[in-house]
């Protein structure tokens, strides 16, 4: 018999480890991993290379009608290309960080991103993380997680991703913090934690760790996925 194909959510703020985790996740089980802020990142990013106003819902909205993306995601990485330019470098760049959390606060744009989030995982075989994938998104996915951890330590490892050595870890977490107040508190699909998704801190735990304990949730869930003795290293 056929193994299910099941949509597996992770949520929580940046820094959390969700990526990493994600992908252990998506390797262990072969499913694709889809990292729904590179397509909050790609609108902030267009938005201000296109002159437009990071928070002028009816601009954006029919920008959005002729933005259209080419994804490839697999097990490890979701690639984003623009007019057949691999994109996904750039939108890493703190300043997109900020472009995307703006952005982010529009219905247009969660609308345009969640549309295309469900079309990705219509198949199932999805790992997706981001900030409301169990509330919004994916609200009847069974196996739903939400990382979190300290303020410091998730500044710490967002210095360390960005090996960016002028930004202090102080400076890195008020950036953090101020990111987390706008992406909680937004009336549209603000952060939050889905009812029914084990939270976990990772304060103190390495992603091996972490991914262990998701995949102990999804065996409980669905004992007929096999193949789960994973290599979390
Ligand atoms: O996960 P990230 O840092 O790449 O996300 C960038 C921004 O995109 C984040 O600050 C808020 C927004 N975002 C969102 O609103 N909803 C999601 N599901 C994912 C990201």
């Amino acid at each position: 018999m056929a193994e299910p194909r099941v949509i597996i959510t992770i949520d929580g703020p940046a820094g959390a480890g969700k990526s990493t985790v994600a992908r252990l996740l998506a390797a262990a089980l072969g499913y694709l991993y889809v990292d729904s802020g590179a397509l909050y990142r790609l609108v902030g990013w267009q938005a201000a290379e296109n002159n437009l106003s990071l928070d002028d819902a009816q601009a954006l909205s029919a920008f959005l009608e002729r933005l259209q993306p080419e994804v490839a995601a697999d097990t490890q990485g979701f690639h984003l290309f623009l007019n057949g330019r691999e994109i996904s470098q750039v939108l890493r760049e703190p300043r997109v960080s900020r472009e995307a959390s703006r952005v982010a606060v529009l219905p247009p744009v969660r609308e345009w991103v969640t549309s295309r989030l469900r079309h990705l995982a219509a198949n199932g075989g999805v790992v997706a993380e981001g900030r409301d994938l169990g509330t919004v998104v994916f609200p009847r996915a069974k196996a739903k997680f939400y990382l979190d951890a300290s303020l410091e330590a998730r500044a710490v490892r967002r210095r360390q991703d960005w090996q960016n050595e002028d930004a202090s870890t102080e400076k890195v977490a008020r950036e953090l913090a101020e990111r987390d107040r706008r992406d909680s508190s937004r009336a549209a699909a603000p952060m939050r934690v889905p009812a029914d998704a084990l939270v976990i801190d990772t304060t103190n735990l390495n992603p091996q760790e972490v991914a262990r304990q998701c995949l102990a949730r999804i065996r409980e869930v669905f004992p007929e996925i096999a193949g789960l003795e994973m290599k979390t290293g």
